[in-house]
């Protein structure tokens, strides 16, 4: 029987099966059941940034962001009805009743607030935090250099408050993804030129010291945006994604592992055992499964461990290790053609 075990950020799962953050997460019992059904770690349902910060009165300071369409959306739509007292009590709960990792997520755009949270969060026993950054940058005065400093701004005032592994789960638009994905993850002893002008909050002999992401889980899939024609309206799209938006996450998981100082999680569009395959030839160390869960059932966990079971005993692979990567640009003797060849290969001669 092949082995399924591997580590996730310094934690060991059973197998790289981890339940994305979504409602199935978001109480106990949820939590008991993805672990009964093989999960091999837990990412509870995220805690929104409104959240907490309508549980300290401030809602109305934060008006703008409060009307965020993004964060709003996820609010209604997917019934966001715990409080921050609510949630720790769930990480400690969860943590009792289940022997797989648990990791808390936080959706957050803005800069502050987050750090004391996280800190409880590690007391309440969390084995890890993700944090989801759903940051829409509609503002056309904002630079790219200032999206990304939010970014870093986050990331650092939790990694500093902290000592269990933090995870980002971010999107995939940003104008050089490779070079934030490096920025984002790698740890520096002194600033980093991204944080010019910026003295954060811990600093050694006068310098900012950078601890980088434990992992990225690549890629969040945003609400989807659509319009209702018959009733001139907006409407949310499809709240499940489908197997072809596999694609994206796949190209970038193959062109960042093995390159950055993270493990890699990979989301989206991960419907089957061979999708997990193909994540982990690409060099994911775990995978994240939301919309398969809800449209078969948690019984999908245990089907795709046995279809990944099936296809290393056809290849001969007794573990994963034995594989991961494999198909990665980092390890391939072509690396040109994870990128424009294929494209020019593709397009040129077709009438
Ligand atoms: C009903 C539902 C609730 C979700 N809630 C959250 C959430 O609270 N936090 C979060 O980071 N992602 C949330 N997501 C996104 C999923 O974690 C996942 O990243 C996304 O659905 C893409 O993965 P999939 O293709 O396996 O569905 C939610 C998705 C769904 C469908």
């Amino acid at each position: 029987m092949a082995d399924l075990s591997t580590t996730y950020m310094g934690l060991s799962l059973r197998n790289p099966i981890v339940v994305a953050s979504s409602t199935l997460t978001g109480t106990v019992d949820g939590v008991k059941e993805c672990a009964a059904a093989g999960a091999g770690a837990i990412v509870l349902k995220s805690l929104f940034e409104e959240q907490i910060v309508a549980e300290t009165g401030a809602l109305l300071e934060y008006a703008d962001y409060a009307n965020h369409g993004e964060a709003a959306e996820y609010l209604q739509g997917y019934g966001m009805e715990l409080g921050p007292r609510e949630y720790l009590q769930l990480v400690s709960d969860a943590k009792k009743a289940v022997d797989v990792p648990i990791i808390p997520s936080l959706n957050c755009f803005s800069n502050e607030r987050w750090a004391d949270y996280a800190k409880k969060l590690q007391l309440a026993g969390a084995d890890a935090i993700e944090l989801n950054i759903a940051f829409m940058p509609t503002d056309l005065r904002q630079d790219a250099k200032a999206v990304e400093e939010r970014y870093y701004r986050i990331l650092h005032d939790v990694k500093t408050k902290v000592s269990i592994p933090v995870a980002l789960k971010i999107g995939p638009y940003f104008s050089s993804l490779a070079n934030i994905a490096d920025h984002l993850t790698r740890d520096r002893a002194e600033a980093p030129d991204f944080t010019v002008g910026w003295c954060g909050p811990s600093t050694n002999k006068g310098k900012v010291v950078w601890s980088g992401a434990d992992a990225l889980v690549l890629f969040n899939r945003f609400y989807q945006f659509d319009i209702d024609i018959d009733h001139l309206g907006l409407v949310a799209g499809n709240h499940f994604s489908s197997q072809s938006e596999i694609h994206l996450g796949l190209r970038w998981i193959s062109l960042l592992a093995g390159k950055i100082d993270a493990d890699l999680a990979a989301t989206t569009g991960i419907h089957d055992g061979y999708d997990m395959v193909k994540q982990l030839l690409a060099g994911a160390r775990v995978v994240q499964l939301c919309s398969t869960l809800y449209l078969n059932d948690l019984g999908q966990i245990k089907v795709m461990q046995r279809q990944l079971e099936e296809w290393m005993a056809e290849h001969g692979f007794a573990n994963l290790d034995a594989f991961r990567g494999r198909l990665s640009q980092a390890r391939s003797d072509r690396p040109e053609s994870f990128e424009r060849l294929q494209y020019i290969k593709l397009f040129v001669g077709i009438e």
